[in-house]
C-alpha cells in the first residue's frame, strides 16, 4: 500500500494534527506525514510534529495578520513540494491562503472547521452557535479557497448542544468529533491515491 504523502500547517495546539498522526503510527491511516509547518514559532504542533520524528519547520509569515506575505506564501509551496506532498492539511492553521497555494495544489488543500459551515464560518464558531440558541452545531471538512472556511464541502458531523452547556463544554465536544472527522476524510483521500497509484 502506498502511503499518501501528506502536509499539515497549523497555528496552535495540534491536537488534530495529534489524531492523525496517532492514527499513522498505529497503521489505521494509509498516509505519511512529510511535514509539519507553523507560522508560530513556539506553537505546540511543532512540539507534537517532534514527538512522533515527523520533519517540522517555522514559516516566518511576513508582516500580515490573516495572511501570509506573498514571498511567504511562495516559499511554503517550495517546502510543500520538497517535501512531496500530495495532500495539505490545515489543522488550525489562523491565515487565509491565496493564489501561490491555490494554484500549486489545486483541490488538494482542506480544512476542518468548528461549525456546521456555511453556518458560522470566523473565529469562535462554537460561541456563536451558543449565542444563536441551537441545538445542534458540529464539524466541518472542506476543500480550501479564497474565502475563509468557504469552498465545498466534504464532510460533516453533528454534535448536540445540551442546555447545561457552555462555550468551553462545547468546544471541547466539538473538538472530539473533529479528531474522529479528519482522519476519517483523510482515509478517503488515501484510499483514492492508492486506487490512482495502482
Ligand atoms: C480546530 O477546532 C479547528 O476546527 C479549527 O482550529 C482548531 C484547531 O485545533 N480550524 P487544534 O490546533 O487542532 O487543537
Amino acid at each position: 500500500m502506498k502511503p499518501l504523502p501528506i502536509g499539515i500547517l497549523g497555528s496552535g495546539k495540534g491536537s488534530n494534527c495529534q489524531a492523525i498522526l496517532e492514527r499513522i503510527r498505529s497503521g489505521d491511516l494509509a498516509a505519511e506525514a512529510r511535514v509539519v509547518i507553523s507560522d508560530v514559532l513556539d506553537a505546540p504542533i511543532l512540539e507534537i510534529a517532534r514527538e512522533f520524528s515527523v520533519a517540522n519547520a517555522y514559516l516566518a509569515p511576513g508582516r500580515f495578520r490573516t495572511r501570509l506575505e506573498l514571498e511567504a506564501e511562495n516559499g511554503l509551496v517550495d517546502m510543500l513540494r520538497e517535501a512531496g506532498v500530495g495532500l495539505v492539511v490545515l489543522a488550525g492553521f489562523m491565515r487565509v491562503l491565496h493564489a501561490p497555494m491555490l494554484k500549486a495544489f489545486p483541490g488538494r488543500i482542506i480544512n476542518i472547521h468548528p461549525s456546521l459551515l456555511p453556518k458560522f464560518p470566523g473565529l469562535e464558531a462554537w460561541k456563536q452557535a451558543l449565542a444563536a440558541g441551537d441545538e445542534v452545531s458540529g464539524c466541518t471538512v472542506h476543500y480550501v479557497d479564497e474565502k475563509i472556511d468557504h469552498g465545498n464541502i466534504i464532510a460533516q458531523r453533528e454534535v448536540p448542544i445540551l442546555p447545561e452547556d457552555t462555550p468551553e463544554s462545547l468546544h471541547a465536544r466539538i473538538q472530539i468529533a473533529e479528531r474522529e472527522l479528519y482522519p476519517a476524510v483523510i482515509a478517503e483521500f488515501c484510499a483514492r491515491y492508492q486506487a490512482a497509484s495502482s
